[in-house]
C-alpha cells in the first residue's frame, strides 16, 4: 500500500492547509509580514525535500541504508534504559562539511566518536576525513547490526580513515580513548544521560589533558546541552558558525561546538 503522505488526496489536503495558513498569516501580520512567514515556511519545506533527496542519493551511491527513522519504542535489544533517549533519525549529509569546518585541526591524531550513532551515517561521513579512527557508539543491537553492514558495504566513495569501530553500548558506559577526540552528538538523549556523559568526558580529560571537541547538533530540543557543558570551565564554546547562516539556512537544527584543551 502507498504511504499516506504519497497519496494525491493527502497532497491536496496539505495544499488546502497551506492556503489557510497563508491566509491567517496575512490576516494576522499584514501583507508583507504574512508573505514573509509563508515564504519562510515554503522554503523550509522545499529545503527538507532537497536534503532528503541528497540523503537518499548518498545511500544509493554508496550501497548502504542509513535512511529511515526508527521510533524509540521500535528499537530492539537495548543496552541501557531508553527513558531519556531519542529514537533514530539520521543527520543530513549536507550538514557534515559544515560541522567539520568548525574544527581547524590536523585530524590524523584525532578519534571521531558519534554518541548515538544509529545506522552509522555520521560515522561513514567522518571516515571520509583523515581521522585516526571513527567510532559509532549505539545502544540498540539492531542498529549496531545495520551500522556494521553499512560499514562493510560502503563503496564508491573516499575513505581516508583506516579504522572504524562499532561500540554497541550505552553512552554512559563508553570510555573515551586517550587520543585527541571529536565527539559528535545529534540529539541522542536528554539531560540526565548527558550529565553522566559530560562527567565521563571531564574525568577522562582530567586524567589525560588533550584536545577534545564536542560538536552538539540540536542543543535546544535536547534539553539543556548548554547548561550541561557550560558548567565545566574547561569546556569553552569555540564556534557559533552552526548557529547562524549559511548553516542555519540549510539546517533544520542548530549546533554548538565546545573545545577542551589547547
Ligand atoms: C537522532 S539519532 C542520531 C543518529 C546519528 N548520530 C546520525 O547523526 O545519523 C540518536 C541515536 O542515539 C541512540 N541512543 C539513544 N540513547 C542512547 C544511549 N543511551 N546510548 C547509546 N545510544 C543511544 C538511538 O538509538 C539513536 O540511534
Amino acid at each position: 500500500m502507498k504511504p499516506l503522505h504519497n497519496t494525491r488526496k493527502y497532497r491536496l489536503f496539505q495544499g488546502q492547509r497551506d492556503l489557510v495558513r497563508a491566509y491567517c498569516a496575512v490576516a494576522d501580520l499584514g501583507l508583507v509580514g504574512g508573505f514573509k512567514l509563508t515564504g519562510w515556511a515554503l522554503w523550509r519545506r522545499m529545503l527538507r525535500r532537497v536534503l532528503r533527496l541528497q540523503d537518499q542519493m548518498f545511500d544509493r551511491r554508496h550501497t548502504i541504508q542509513t535512511e529511515g527513522d526508527v521510533e524509540l519504542n521500535h528499537l530492539k535489544a537495548l543496552h541501557g534504559d531508553p527513558k531519556h533517549s531519542a529514537g533514530y533519525e539520521p543527520m543530513h549529509v549536507a550538514q557534515f562539511p559544515h560541522l567539520m569546518a568548525t574544527i581547524p585541526e590536523d585530524l590524523n591524531d584525532f578519534t571521531f566518536i558519534d554518541f548515538g550513532a544509529g545506522k552509522g551515517r555520521a560515522v561513514l561521513l567522518a571516515a571520509r576525513y583523515p581521522f585516526k579512527k571513527a567510532i559509532g557508539v549505539e545502544f540498540s543491537e539492531d542498529l549496531c547490526h545495520r551500522m556494521r553492514d553499512n560499514i562493510a558495504s560502503y563503496s564508491n566513495g573516499p575513505r581516508l580513515c583506516p579504522d572504524i569501530e562499532v561500540a554497541c553500548a550505552d553512552a554512559t558506559t563508553f570510555e573515551l580513548p586517550p587520543t585527541p577526540c571529536v565527539l559528535f552528538f545529534f540529539n541522542p538523549f536528554n539531560k540526565p544521560i548527558l550529565i553522566q556523559v559530560a562527567r565521563n568526558i571531564h574525568t577522562s580529560y582530567s586524567a589525560n589533558p588533550r584536545t577534545i571537541y564536542i560538536v552538539f547538533l540540536n542543543p535546544k530540543e535536547s534539553n539543556g546541552a548548554e547548561d550541561v557543558f557550560g558548567q565545566y570551565p574547561e569546556m569553552t564554546k569555540v564556534s557559533t558558525k552552526l548557529e547562524r547562516p549559511p548553516f542555519s539556512i540549510i539546517s533544520p537544527w542548530r549546533g554548538i561546538v565546545y573545545r577542551m584543551g589547547k
